[in-house]
């Protein structure tokens, strides 16, 4: 049974389908981050990630724009005497943005229409996928007014761009188109803002189709083996495949063997097994 949506301050959640949408919601603010929205969206992916009737989840903003970044006000100058609050406003925005997108069990999509800065860069990389409008905006705009990328954008830039990209637009704070993202690897592609959601929700129906345990596994398996030598990934990869034998509760694989290879009905190398 699928519990209905839940309700939040800043946070938007809207279903289709599989696919659910966590949309920042503070649109006359460009969905700046305040510590209130970052407390939104741990409860949100929490939820998420526990809803039966979730298999993929976008991440995107309100009112044409994906994030202004932190909030200045809030997040920066509201929390400066009382370094209790910031550090939990902290806590909350690493949380969300890095440690439970980046982990998330299942497949995430970040949809990008108009602006995206600074601190907005974060669960961009940390979705597994992202989709941009041609003419969104991405800027490390820290530089212009006198900090650095900090939590973790710094860090996750070097992630998800090259070096030379990722130093060329922390220091310049050039801006750069979504046409441009998609040619540098930063999305996955763009498209016209009109098409914007239809290409989202492609991708997110071919997502939904695949077996649940083997697009987490798969996830997991891609996340840790990039920091580990061969023979370390070797012994892991072979670790993760038999626990997924094991745990999945579809049993995938066996029926997948079977439509093949005795039922002859469906072919792995052109798309998923009958679930
Ligand atoms: N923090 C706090 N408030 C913000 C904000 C931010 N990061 N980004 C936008 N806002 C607020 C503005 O103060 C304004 O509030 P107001 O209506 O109460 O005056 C409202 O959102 C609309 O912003 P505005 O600047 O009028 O909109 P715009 O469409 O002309 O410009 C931006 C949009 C995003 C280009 C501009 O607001 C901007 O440069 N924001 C800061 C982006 C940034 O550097 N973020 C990195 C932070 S780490």
């Amino acid at each position: 049974m699928s519990a209905d949506v839940i309700s939040l301050e800043t946070v938007k959640i809207e279903r289709d389908e599989g696919t659910t949408f966590i949309i920042l919601n503070r649109p006359d603010k460009r969905n700046a981050m305040s510590p209130q929205l970052h407390m939104d969206m741990c409860e949100a992916l929490d939820w998420a990630e526990e809803d039966e009737q979730t298999r993929v989840v976008v991440i995107t903003g309100a009112g044409g724009n994906f994030c202004a970044g932190q909030d200045l006000k809030l997040y920066f100058r509201g929390n400066e005497d009382d370094p209790r609050k910031m550090a939990r406003a902290r806590r909350a925005s690493h949380a969300w943005r890095w440690d439970k997108l980046s982990r998330f069990r299942k497949a995430t999509i970040a949809m990008v229409p108009g602006y995206c800065f600074g601190g907005g860069f974060t669960p961009v990389i940390a979705c597994d996928f992202a989709i941009a409008a041609d003419d969104a905006t991405f800027g490390l705009s820290e530089v212009n007014w006198g900090i650095i990328p900090g939590g973790l954008v710094a860090w996750a830039v070097t992630q998800a761009m090259s070096y030379r990209d990722a130093i060329y637009y922390s220091v310049t704070g050039d801006r750069f188109s979504g046409k441009e993202a998609a040619a540098m690897k930063f999305v996955n592609k763009s498209v016209p803002s009109d098409q914007l959601r239809d290409a989202v929700m492609e991708l997110a129906r071919k997502l939904e189709a695949k077996s649940p345990a083997a697009v987490r596994y798969t996830k997991e398996a891609l996340r840790s083996v990039r920091h580990m030598t061969q023979e370390q990934a070797l012994d892991y990869l072979d670790a993760k495949n038999d626990a997924l034998k094991f745990m999945d509760p579809e049993k995938g694989r066996e029926k997948a063997m079977k439509q093949f290879l005795d039922d002859k009905v469906f072919k792995p190398g052109l798309g998923e097994f009958k679930r």
